[in-house]
């Protein structure tokens, strides 16, 4: 991992929950005194005997370090700790490492702010039995002067991503990633609703789902290019064609279970593009 700047040489920990031990454990073994705090005291104990300070207060233990991370279950756990260390916080950087929405992290930034801190909101890709090493994925948002502050700290726990000024983007990318992960999840429990309620094989059906599947992995990089480049070539299929196909499958799909997928307002959207002129290009030019 590269480095401009030196890791800190203590970092506060409030929450030492999974991922959060991890963290401790992995700042600890960067040689970084590490101040821990659990809001179930002896959560910190293991901790503690590998070289850790045990501080008695949530407060007590963000104005131990700089650098003050965050770890909690939640942003409703993470606001009222806000307001445990606010009176502690002043000028140090703190950086909140949960799961929640973009409102939820500009929330915190403004809070934290506002008691004098610097704000990274992040996001956490990782199992933790991967932390400290690059395997594990950290997603920040916020000051890019501040990221660039602790940077060499945070990549000790993993490869730090850095997506913006705006503390909102981590939080975002965390979801948009989620998404993904449903829609095609999803997506294939639908086929798979429809393969069984015609008899077919489901398991046999698989390899096909794949092979589907991997037509859309194998497209990440060109579709991203369109996106960005606002250029939709027609690909497998135009507009035109592909409202046929909609319109089919929104009737097959009409009474499944797990209703449509919204695809009835993509055929729409298609629909209005076709109108517009874009009926030769591809599908991706819903996007515009
Ligand atoms: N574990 C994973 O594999 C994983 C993967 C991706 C993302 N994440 C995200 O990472 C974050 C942390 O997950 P985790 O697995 O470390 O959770 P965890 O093991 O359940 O630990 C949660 C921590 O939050 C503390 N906490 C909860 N409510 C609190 C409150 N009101 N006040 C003070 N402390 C409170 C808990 O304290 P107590 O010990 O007192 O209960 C504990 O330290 C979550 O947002 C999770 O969605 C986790």
């Amino acid at each position: 991992m590269s480095s401009i700047t030196k890791p800190a040489t203590a970092v506060s920990v409030l929450g030492v929950g999974a991922i959060g031990s991890a963290i401790a454990q992995a700042l600890l073994a960067a040689g970084i005194t590490v101040t821990v705090w659990n809001r179930s005291p002896g959560r910190v104990d293991e901790l503690t005997a590998r070289g850790a300070e045990p501080a008695t207060s949530s407060a007590e233990a963000a104005s131990a370090s700089p650098l003050v991370i965050v770890c909690l279950t939640d942003y409703t756990a993470v606001d009222g700790i806000l307001d445990d260390v606010s009176d502690a916080i002043a000028g140090r950087t703190i950086v909140t490492l949960s799961t929640g929405s973009p409102r939820d992290a500009r929330h915190a930034a403004q809070k934290a702010e506002s008691a004098g801190a610097a704000y990274l909101d992040g996001g956490v890709q990782t199992e933790p039995a991967a932390v400290g090493t690059a395997a594990a994925v950290f997603l920040y948002s916020g000051s890019p002067a501040v990221f660039e502050e602790h940077r060499t700290t945070l990549e000790t726990l993993g490869t730090a991503t850095y997506l913006g000024a705006d503390p909102a983007a981590a939080a975002v990318q965390d979801l948009a990633l989620f998404g993904l992960w449903y829609d095609a999840q999803v997506g294939y429990l639908r086929a798979l609703e429809a393969i069984r309620s015609v008899g077919i094989d489901v398991e046999a059906f698989a390899a096909a789902a794949a092979t589907q599947l991997g037509h859309v992995v194998h497209a990440t990089a060109d579709t991203a290019r369109e996106v960005t480049t606002s250029s939709f070539p027609r690909g497998p299929a135009d507009l035109t064609e592909h409202a046929h196909v909609l319109e089919q499958l929104t009737e097959l799909r009409h009474d499944q279970r797990l209703g449509d997928g919204g695809l009835d307002d993509i055929h729409g959207l298609v629909q209005q593009r076709i109108a517009l002129g874009h009926g030769p290009e591809g599908l991706n030019s819903i996007v515009e």
